[in-house]
C-alpha cells in the first residue's frame, strides 16, 4: 500500500514506537490519528507532528472509547488504511517473590487487557472500517501491524505476565490474516528486541549499555526510527501477511 494519502490509526501514538511510526507516515505523506491514554504526550506530539495528525484519548481497555475513538477516527479522514498497535504495559513481578509474595492477579489481567483484549477490540472495529475502503492494487483493502515482543519468545524472569500477552499477540497472527484476507486486510507482527523508548523508564546509561550487550549486531538498542521503518516495510510490501517479524539485532534474551 501506498502510504502517501494514506490514512493510519495508532495506537500508543502519543510515545515512544508509536510515536515513531506516526511521525515516518507524517513524512511519507500519510495522516494519522494517535489514541493514547496520556493526554500530555498526545498533545505534545501533535506539535511534532503538524496538522496531518490527531490526538484522541483513549483506553484501549475501554470497549465504548475504543469504539467511540475508531468512528471519530474514520469520520475524520473519511478511511483508515493502516492500523499500527502500539499500545502496552510492561509491568514485571515474580510468580513468586523472594518475601514470598504471590503475583498479583489484577496485574496479570491488567496486562492482558491492555496489550492483548485491548488490542485485539481495536483491530475488530476497524477492520469493519477497513472493509468499507475501496480496494487498491491485490484488492488490497487495509495493512495491521501489530507490536509484540522477543518476550513472546524468550520472557525473562518476572514476564509471565508480559510474555503471555506478547505471546497471545503472535499466537493470532496467522488466523487474523486468514480471517481479514477476504476483506484485502493484511496482518503483521513485529517483535522488537530492546528499544530506546519511555518503556524502559529511566534507566541509568550503564543498564541501557547492558541491555545494548544483548543485542549480538549492532550492539545499540533500537529506535523508534528503526521500528518506523519496519513499519514502512510492511505497509508497502504487498506480500508480508501473517508473520512475526523480529527487529531485535539478533538478540536472543538469557533468563534474567
Ligand atoms: N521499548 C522496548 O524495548 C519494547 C520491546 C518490545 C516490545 N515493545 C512494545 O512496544 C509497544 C510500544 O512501547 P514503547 O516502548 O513505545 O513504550 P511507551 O511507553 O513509550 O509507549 C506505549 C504507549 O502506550 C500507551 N498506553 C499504555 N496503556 C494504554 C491504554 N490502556 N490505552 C491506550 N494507550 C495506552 C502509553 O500511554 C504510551 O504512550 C508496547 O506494546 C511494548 O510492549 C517495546
Amino acid at each position: 500500500m501506498e502510504i502517501e494519502g494514506s490514512v493510519a490509526l495508532i495506537t500508543g501514538g502519543a510515545s515512544g514506537l508509536g510515536l515513531g511510526a506516526a511521525s515516518r507516515l507524517i513524512i511519507g505523506g500519510g495522516s494519522v490519528v494517535l489514541l493514547d491514554i496520556d493526554e500530555r504526550g498526545g498533545t505534545s506530539a501533535l506539535e511534532e507532528l503538524g496538522d496531518r495528525a490527531r490526538f484522541l484519548v483513549c483506553d484501549v481497555r475501554n470497549p465504548a472509547m475504543v469504539a467511540d475513538a475508531v468512528a471519530s477516527a474514520a469520520a475524520e479522514w473519511g478511511k483508515i488504511d493502516v492500523l499500527v498497535n502500539a499500545a502496552g504495559v510492561a509491568p514485571a513481578q515474580r510468580v513468586i517473590s523472594r518475601d514470598g509474595e504471590m503475583f498479583d492477579l489484577d496485574l496479570f489481567e491488567f496486562v492482558i487487557r491492555v496489550n492483548l483484549v485491548g488490542m485485539f477490540d481495536v483491530i475488530r472495529h476497524v477492520a469493519a472500517v477497513m472493509a468499507r475502503n475501496e480496494g487498491g492494487p491485490d484488492g488490497e483493502r487495509g495493512v495491521i501491524v501489530n507490536v509484540a515482543s522477543i518476550a513472546a519468545f524468550e520472557g525473562q524472569v518476572g514476564q509471565a505476565a508480559y510474555s503471555a500477552s506478547k505471546g497471545g499477540i503472535v499466537g493470532m497472527t496467522l488466523p487474523l490474516a486468514r480471517d481479514l484476507a477476504g476483506i484485502g486486510i493484511r496482518v503483521v507482527a513485529i517483535a522488537p528486541g530492546i528499544m530506546d523508548t519511555p518503556l524502559l523508564g529511566g534507566a541509568p546509561p550503564e543498564l541501557k549499555d547492558a541491555l545494548a550487550g544483548l543485542h549480538v549486531f549492532p550492539r545499540r538498542l533500537g529506535t523508534p526510527s528503526d521500528f518506523a521503518h519496519l513499519v514502512q516495510a510492511i505497509v508497502e510490501n504487498p506480500l508480508l501477511n501473517g508473520e512475526v517479524i523480529r527487529l531485535d539485532a539478533g538478540a536472543r534474551m538469557p533468563p534474567r
